[in-house]
């Protein structure tokens, strides 16, 4: 069974509740339990952390023996150096997703610090980024 590992970074825990405009009205739990469903042959892991740290270590853990990582850093996406080293420095590849399409929004989100050290980039789909992600490591 493959395995792989969702981290998603700061305030993505309010998924459902937060600006339902922008990242929709669906909580992440109940989304996981759709993807968990369509892909039964895959054993999909979750964690989430409002701290760039416990990012970095879950990144860690994860990273030489998972099949993917699929990481939602959330705002450290624009900002972490940290981030870019940790994805650099483990095995497992990485794709980078966003709910949201951040080229369409402010500036400030138009740059990733993490982009460079992924195997790729999924942005706009809302929570279906996520899908096509795992899709991409098929
Ligand atoms: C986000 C986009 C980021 O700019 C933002 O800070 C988030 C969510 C997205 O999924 O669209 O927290 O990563």
């Amino acid at each position: 069974m493959k395995k792989f590992q969702i981290i998603n970074g700061p305030n993505l825990n309010l998924l459902g509740k937060r600006e339902p405009g922008v990242y929709g009205n669906v909580s992440f739990d109940e989304y996981v339990r759709t993807l968990r469903a369509a892909y039964p042959d895959c054993e999909i892991a979750v964690f989430q952390s409002n701290r760039e740290g416990e990012l970095i270590d879950k990144i860690h853990e994860t990273g030489f023996d998972f099949d993917g990582i699929i990481l939602n850093a959330g705002a450290y996406t624009h900002t972490s150096v940290a981030l870019h080293d940790a994805i650099k420095a483990v095995t497992t590849p990485v794709v980078e997703v966003h709910i949201s399409n951040v080229h369409a929004r402010e500036e400030f989100r138009h740059h990733s610090m993490i982009s460079a050290a992924c195997k790729g980039v999924i942005a706009g789909f809302g929570l279906n980024s996520y899908r096509l992600a795992l899709e991409s490591f098929a």
